[in-house]
């Protein structure tokens, strides 16, 4: 019988093309998603993408009860990939209740169920947010957790306790928390990507959205940061390469390789790349120009952030492979589809 794993948060970004990518080694997947940050017609378009369709129940998993419902009718469940959370780091600040309720209580309604219906597995969504700006670069996972800059990266930090405490309660369960750096770009297919609700936050849906005509012109926050051009610096790592981790991560515990119970790791391509640095290969990978300015510092910005993948590459045996250029051509290729063509 095929192994049958829950994807929460699946028609989202990340999720999707996990969900595609599970599907590809063999796996069947269950999404649940309450559909409050994605549209219900990704499901339609993984389908084109795999030739399979997934399961899908629309849920909040904040609900106690439903989760509870979900896991009897779903009695093959091996593990667990949790992506579904609130994401909108400005937004948390205004909202931190809504953001701390659904992280937290979703994470917590699942581990319930886990260890009722007897679920061992579990990898988390992390991020490199926990590192804050870290005194030396690239940041290994040994660096220290930082107060957290917003509630949203606060859910992040006190979800990774939750998971470092259930373990040592609940033996049974096993978990990885796999700590993203920025994920950027689309499946090959430009069928399924990012879909930011209004203006966009992240800086490569921003790009897009710019290039496409939508907005007048990028704003690029600060010159004069300590760096190659004085623009900031970040990892960004094409999103079919970190889904691909989380069935590595996943394997690794199905399989019983995990040496700890819980377990962390890094995320990234290890390369830290400038805001400029982006617009740059966005604009060469797909021939044409990016309006922008230069404008003061985003508030609560770090400097400078690349990961040290190491342990990623030793330890998972993974390692990013997709460069800046796919990244960028991918992320253009879907926005055109989304805006021009006819999905
Ligand atoms: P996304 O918003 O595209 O996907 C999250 C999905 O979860 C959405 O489809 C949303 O509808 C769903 N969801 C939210 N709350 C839910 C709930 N209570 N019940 C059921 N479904 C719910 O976000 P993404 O970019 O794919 O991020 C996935 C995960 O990765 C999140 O946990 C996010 O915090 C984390 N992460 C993202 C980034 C990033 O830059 N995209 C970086 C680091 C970590
Ligand atoms: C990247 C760089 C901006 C927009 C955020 C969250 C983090 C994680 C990933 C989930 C920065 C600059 C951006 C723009 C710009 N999410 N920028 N003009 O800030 O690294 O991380 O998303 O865990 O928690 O904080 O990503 O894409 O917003 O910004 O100049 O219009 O681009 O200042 O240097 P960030 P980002």
């Amino acid at each position: 019988m095929m192994k049958q794993i829950l994807v929460t948060g699946g028609t989202g970004y990340i999720g999707s093309h996990t969900v595609v990518e599970l599907q590809n080694k063999g796996y069947e997947v269950v999404i649940v998603d309450d559909l409050s940050n994605s549209e219900k017609d990704v499901v339609d378009r993984i389908e084109k993408i795999s030739g399979i369709r997934p399961i899908f129940e629309e849920l909040d998993l904040v609900d106690a009860a439903g989760t509870d419902k979900m896991f009897q009718k779903y009695s093959n469940l091996e593990a667990v990939i949790h992506f579904a959370a609130f994401k909108a780091v400005g937004e948390s600040v205004q909202e931190p209740l809504r953001y701390y309720q659904n992280n937290l209580v979703s994470l917590i309604n699942l581990l319930n169920c886990m260890r009722k219906y007897k679920v061992q597995n579990m990898v988390f969504s992390s991020s490199c947010t926990v590192y804050g700006q870290p005194e030396s670069l690239p940041v290994t996972e040994n660096a220290p957790v930082q107060p957290a800059e917003s509630p949203y990266g606060n859910t992040k930090q006190i979800c990774e306790e939750i998971l470092r405490d259930s373990v040592k309660a609940y033996p049974e369960i096993k978990a990885i928390a796999l700590r993203y750096f920025n994920p950027v770009g689309a499946h090959k297919s430009a069928l399924i990507g990012e879909l930011p609700k209004g203006v966009p936050q992240n800086l490569v849906p921003f790009i897009t959205q710019t290039a496409i005509g939508l907005r007048d012109q990028l704003s690029v926050f600060g010159s004069d940061y300590n760096t190659v051009d004085g623009s900031a610096v970040r990892d960004y790592i094409h999103v079919v390469d970190l889904a691909q981790a989380h069935i590595i991560a996943a394997e690794r515990l199905l399989e019983g390789r995990n040496e700890e119970n819980y377990e962390f790791f890094n995320l990234g391509t290890g390369t830290g790349s400038s805001v400029l640095q982006v617009i740059n290969a966005f604009e060469e990978a797909n021939g044409l120009p990016v309006k922008y300015k230069i404008v003061d510092r985003r508030e609560g910005d770090v400097e400078q952030i690349w990961a040290d993948t190491t342990i990623a590459n030793e330890v998972l045996g993974w390692k990013a492979n997709r460069g800046l250029d796919d990244m960028m051509s991918s992320a253009w290729a879907w926005e055109k589809n989304l805006r021009e063509g006819d999905c």
